[in-house]
Order: C-alpha cells, then structure tokens, then sequence
C-alpha cells in the first residue's frame, strides 16, 4: 500500500470540447481523492517550467502554445498507486497507440491534442505539483482515503 499524489491536467482542449467532468468521473470512479482542482491559464514562463524536460525537443514549441492556448483544470489525485493508475487511464501519448478504454483512445484526436496530462513518476509529480498548488490549496480527505487504507 504506497498512497502517492499525482498532477492531472485537463489540457485546453478538454475544457473546450466540454470533457472535463467526463475525465474527473473517470479519476472519481476508480476510487481515486481529489485533493486540490483549479482552473487557470498558463503564461509561457510557467509552461515551460513544467514541460521543463522537453525544452529543446522540436515539438516543443507548439507544446507550450498549445498548453497556454486557453483555460486548463489541475487537479491533484491521491490513492494507492496514483501516478500509475492515473497513467494508465489516461492511456499512451499518442491515441492511435493508446488503450482501448484510456481518456487518449476513447476521446483524443492526436498527439499534439491529447487532452490530458499525468505526472509518469512519483519525482515528476513531486516537482510539478507546486507549479499548480501551493499548501493551502489541499484539503484534507483522510477520512475518503481511508477506503484505500482498508483495502
Ligand atoms: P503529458 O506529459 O502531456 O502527460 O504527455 P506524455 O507524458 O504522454 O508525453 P510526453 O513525452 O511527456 O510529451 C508531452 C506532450 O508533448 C506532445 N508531444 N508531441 N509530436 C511529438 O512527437 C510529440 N511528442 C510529445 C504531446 O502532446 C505530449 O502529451
Ligand atoms: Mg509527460
């Protein structure tokens, strides 16, 4: 039993195409807290600090155009396993290769709009969730996360 925190962004295109609440039932529904959401707009300074590992790479670019493009929702996910389960329902970056089932293969139109983001370890979730959340933001759901610790 290893309870983690993740990052998840709906991305701008889920806010636009109306998908958010469909992405949280899909977090709510396997059983996963949802400790801190916010809707913002990323300026360019703070989309690369959290795409920070790819500056250089040539899609990088229109990654943070398209991440700052318009309003995203954060949310901070907790539970047994979270950085993996959240990687698994969001499913392989590119939907064509994703799994049947995942947000990217049910819902996604291609790579570069691909709806969602999870952090793809506990490191990576570690350095970007204070890009999103500060302390206050959290609200305590010990007694929800108990279900976990249950089993
Ligand atoms: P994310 O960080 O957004 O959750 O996506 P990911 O881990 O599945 O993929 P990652 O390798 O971290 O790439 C970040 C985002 O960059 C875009 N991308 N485009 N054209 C390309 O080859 C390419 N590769 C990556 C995707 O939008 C991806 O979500
Ligand atoms: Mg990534």
């Amino acid at each position: 039993m290893a309870i983690e925190s993740t990052l998840v962004l709906c991305k701008p295109d889920a806010v636009s195409r109306g998908l958010v609440g469909e992405i949280v039932a899909r977090i709510e529904r396997r059983g996963y807290v949802i400790t801190a959401m916010r809707m913002l707009q990323l300026d360019g300074d703070r989309a690369r600090k959290h795409y920070g590992e790819h500056e250089g790479k040539p899609f990088f670019n229109d990654l943070v155009n398209f991440i700052t493009s318009g309003p995203l929702v954060a949310l901070a996910v907790e539970g047994d396993g979270a950085v993996e389960a959240c990687r698994q329902m969001i499913g392989a970056t590119n939907p064509l290769q994703a799994a049947p089932g995942s947000v990217r293969a049910d819902l996604a139109q291609s790579i570069g709009r691909n709806l969602v983001h999870a952090s793809d370890s506990n490191e990576s979730a570690r350095r970007e969730l204070p890009i999103f959340f500060t302390d206050a933001d959290y609200m305590s759901r010990r007694h929800d996360l108990e279900r976990w610790i249950k089993g």
